[in-house]
């Protein structure tokens, strides 16, 4: 779709099974095309009874496929290099990956017993990408020793599972067995396709806008959602940083990053130093409050008591103060939120707070920043490059700023596995 879309160029067949989950797939499919995957569905008779096949065919980058006998234009690859006269094996040839999404008891036994009896289990079969399985069903079935063996066996192969939870399952029973969440399923997804660029480096990322109290039951905010901070972390995450996420609300995270609730700046403040020490890469992406109440009353203020004067002082500029102990091969990473001159406040804030890059949006514009799915960023870097991404999904603007950090972190090579300090050939001092 994009040039700065994570998954752009990668092939994805995306399995559905009759299940009442289904309909999840349906988020799936959708994010994982807002991805630039090229998603090819297979839907199998159980799911058309659940979901509509129309739904698919238009989220989808080419009508789904149903059936072993699915031949004319929709079989024909869209680059014309196919050249295998059998179209039962085309889609499982030409993935990279192929997702089962929901995976029903009977999919898992027939897979893992080996029979090829309809479209999706000839593609299983006949593919050599990796294959991403996510059971739904009743605990009971889940339960099964024979489901058990069935997905130990699949795993031995080199299957890849992503877990059941636990919730309402169909005709209103609870437990085990619901299908995962969309955002864990993307997760393994996009970890299965994205190379591990970032393995072995610690990425701290702050999220959401702080608040301030006035008294123990208001305060003073502003509008961040914490959805662009998230997306950083998601991103860096899936190329294989070990994240640290500093935020103010809560979203859904992949499981394996590590989040510190906070609430006011001076919290932000300290949380972020007590990480930074050992991170490679920061990025301040939080709105903290430049001003908080300078007096934070004991007791509910009330309203007979006439209007209240709050008087207020200044926060602590935890980016600033970041910039001041950055050391050597650290990356730091900051936000500029303007309304009027953009590109100039944005140069000012990179010198000032010693930054090595500076995000820089115009929250003026629709569909920019604060509270919205999309972004629109100029990003300035300390050697005087600028990166300009249009308007896109906060997941591809984490992307596009993120290869920029890459790129000062310098090779992937360089790097060294397991070292978490010190990549050389950055100083962060150096502009
Ligand atoms: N920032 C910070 N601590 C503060 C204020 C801002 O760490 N007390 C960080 C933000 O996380 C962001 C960058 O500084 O990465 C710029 O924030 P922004 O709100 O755009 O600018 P300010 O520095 O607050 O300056 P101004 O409000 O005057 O534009």
């Amino acid at each position: 779709m994009t040039a700065v879309a994570g998954l752009a160029g990668r092939r994805v067949v995306l399995g559905v099974t009759g299940g009442i989950a289904a309909y999840k797939a349906v988020e799936v499919c959708r994010r994982l095309v807002d991805d630039g995957a090229h998603v090819s569905v297979v839907m199998t008779a159980g799911a058309l009874r659940f979901v509509g096949e129309a739904t698919f065919s238009t989220l989808a980058s080419e009508p789904v496929h149903r059936s072993l006998w699915d031949i004319g234009p929709a079989a024909e690859p869209p680059d014309g290099t196919y050249s295998s006269p059998i179209p039962h094996t085309r889609l499982g040839q030409q993935a990279d990956l192929v997702l089962v999404c929901p995976a029903t008891a009977r999919l898992i036994g027939t897979y893992a017993a080996g029979i090829s009896n309809d479209l999706l289990t000839a593609t299983l079969l006949a593919t050599r990408a990796p294959v991403v399985l996510c059971p739904a069903m009743h605990t009971e079935m889940w339960e099964h020793p024979a489901v058990q063996d069935n997905l130990a066996l699949l795993e031995r192969r080199g299957a890849h599972l992503v877990s059941p939870g636990e919730g309402r399952l169909a005709g209103g029973d609870v437990g085990r067995g619901r299908l995962a969440e969309p955002v864990d399923v993307l997760d393994a997804v996009r970890r299965l396709l994205t190379p591990p660029s970032l393995a072995g480096l610690r990425v701290v990322v702050s999220a959401g806008g702080t608040r301030e109290p006035i008294d123990p039951v208001r305060f003073l905010s502003n509008r961040s959602s914490g959805k662009q901070g998230y997306a950083f972390a998601q991103v860096a995450a899936e190329r294989g940083a070990k994240v640290t996420l500093v935020t103010t609300v809560e979203r859904p995270v992949p499981r394996d990053v590590e989040t510190v609730p906070v609430e006011t700046a001076a919290q932000m403040l300290e949380a972020m130093r007590r990480y930074a020490d050992g991170a490679d890469v920061i990025v301040m992406a939080a709105a903290v409050a430049d001003f908080r109440p300078s007096q934070v009353a004991e007791g509910k203020i009330k309203k007979g008591a006439g209007v209240p004067v709050v008087a207020l002082e200044r926060t602590e500029d935890i980016l600033a103060d970041l910039g001041q102990r950055k050391r050597a091969g650290q990356v730091l990473v900051g936000f500029a939120a303007e309304t009027s001159e953009l590109r100039a406040n944005a140069s000012d804030k990179l010198a000032a707070k010693r930054a090595d890059l500076i995000v820089a949006n115009d929250v003026s514009v629709p569909e920019v920043g604060f509270e919205h799915d999309t972004n629109a960023v100029v990003v300035l870097v300390r050697d005087g490059r600028e990166v300009e991404v249009p308007l896109r999904d906060k997941r591809q603007v984490a992307v596009a700023v993120l290869d920029v950090v890459e790129s000062l972190l310098g090779p992937t090579a360089d790097r060294g596995g397991d070292q978490p300090k010190g990549h050389g050939g950055v100083d962060g001092d150096s502009r």
